[in-house]
């Protein structure tokens, strides 16, 4: 089997590369370990940057998008028992868009398969060699096939934090960056009508909690947990009453509550790789960075690679020069340790740390009174969460 670029993994990333090179006239395929439910249901990310509607625009897959995608204007700080309204477009001149990964994922598989470029799900063993000579190709194997040899041009990395893409670099070819974080996120999907606007991140002493939303039926909530809690330790009853308890201010709102529909715990985690390519291999996405997800960045660095690698690859095809493929790590890591920062930033401003850090309560308060007092401060905040420009776009 042949191919000008093999994909391995399609998330966001994968799918997203796959789609904007076909548009292009490249060939790819795209090799998943997973089965196609399983991609397709993974409930995680919901905050679009505006450069990435653009994107996925581009790529012909935001039909639905466009229409079932809620636009958030801005969203509300909550700390010391009131609320604060960070003024997305009026300070920034642009929105953020509220539509679930897992419906990205559901429109880029529905574009991949009537374009008929092939995809695999559920491959086993899959393996990347050869991406240091001339000759790269991707091993894999599945119950019709059997083992498979993908010989191919270049390799796209795009299998997340846990693949096999970054491992296969030899040891003392990259440089890896990383911080762990003393808590985790117990996220829920409820079938409950928002009866709020916009977003609320909430800075309380019990923990952070984060309000968001999928639809005008589904609810997105999350608090801070313990890094290793277990699920089991949340019933229904204790999640919706730490809910009302970390984001109540002096207006008496509680977020509407409905059947809990799905319930799981994520670690909080900073990585990066560097550089985020080794000969004809080019990691995208989680698999080259990971920020906590407080910043709503993960999903939108992760377009943003593969923009960067699908116009680098354009390029070498369509003018056999190796510019912009020679410039991609660069290039991506410029935006990637920005969002680090900015990941990091909001991660501590909002979080209880479990040290009891009297010195450090006084900073988060004092960093969120100049959020709310100053118009400066405030717009930092919003261009970072809007989203910096794309290169190139
Ligand atoms: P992934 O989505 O991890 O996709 C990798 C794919 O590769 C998977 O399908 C996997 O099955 C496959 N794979 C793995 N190993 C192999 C292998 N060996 N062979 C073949 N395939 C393989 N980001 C935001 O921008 N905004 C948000 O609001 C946001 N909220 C989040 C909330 C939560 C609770 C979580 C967990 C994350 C959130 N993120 C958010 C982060 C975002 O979900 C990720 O950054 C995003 O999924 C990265 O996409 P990816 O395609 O790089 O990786
Ligand atoms: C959502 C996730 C985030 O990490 C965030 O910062 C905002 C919203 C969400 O899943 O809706």
């Amino acid at each position: 089997m042949k191919t000008q670029v093999a994909i391995v993994g399609a998330g966001p990333a994968g799918l997203l590369l796959g789609q904007l090179l076909f548009r292009q006239g490249i060939e790819s395929v795209i090799v998943e370990a997973r089965t196609r439910d399983y991609a397709e249901h993974r409930v995680r990310a919901g905050v679009l940057e505006h450069g990435t509607v653009g994107l996925l625009e581009e790529a012909g897959v935001a039909e639905r998008l466009k229409r079932e995608g809620l636009v958030h204007r801005g969203f509300e700080l909550t700390f010391d028992g009131r609320r604060h309204r960070i003024d997305l477009e009026g300070l920034t001149g642009h929105a953020i868009t509220i539509y679930g990964q897992q419906e990205v994922v559901k429109d880029l598989i529905a574009a991949r398969m009537e374009s008929g470029a092939p995809m695999v799900f559920e491959a086993r063993d899959v393996r990347a060699e050869g991406f240091q000579g001339d000759a790269p190709s991707v091993r894999f194997s599945t119950s019709s096939a059997g083992e498979v040899k993908l010989q191919c041009d270049f390799i796209a990395g795009c299998d997340g934090f846990h693949g096999v893409c970054r491992g296969s670099i030899p040891p003392g070819a990259l440089a890896t960056h990383e911080r762990t974080y003393p808590f985790a996120w117990l996220g829920i999907l409820a079938q409950a009508r928002p009866s709020r606007e916009e977003l609320v991140y909430a800075r309380h002493e019990a923990g952070f909690a984060l309000f968001s939303m999928r639809s005008r039926e589904l609810t997105r909530l999350y608090l801070q947990v313990p890094p290793d809690e277990r699920v089991e330790a949340w019933p229904d009853a204790r999640i919706w009453e730490e809910l009302n308890r970390r984001l109540a201010a002096d207006d008496g709102w509680q977020p509407e509550q409905g059947d809990i529909l799905e319930r799981s715990v994520t670690p909080m985690r900073s990585f990066v790789a560097e550089p985020m390519r080794c000969g004809r291999l080019f990691l995208a996405g989680d698999a080259a960075h990971i920020v906590p997800p407080t910043g709503a960045k993960g999903l939108n660095l992760a377009a943003a690679d593969v923009w960067v690698l699908s116009r680098a690859l354009a390029r070498h095809y369509a003018e056999g020069t190796d510019d912009l493929l020679d410039a991609y790590s660069d290039t991506c890591l410029k935006r990637v340790w920005r969002a680090e920062h900015f990941s990091w930033w909001m991660t501590t401003l909002l979080h209880r740390f479990p040290e009891g850090d009297s010195f450090r309560d006084r900073l988060q308060r004092a960093q969120l009174e100049y959020l709310a007092s100053s118009k400066a401060a405030a717009t930092t905040l919003a261009e970072n969460y809007v989203g910096l420009p794309l290169p190139g776009r």
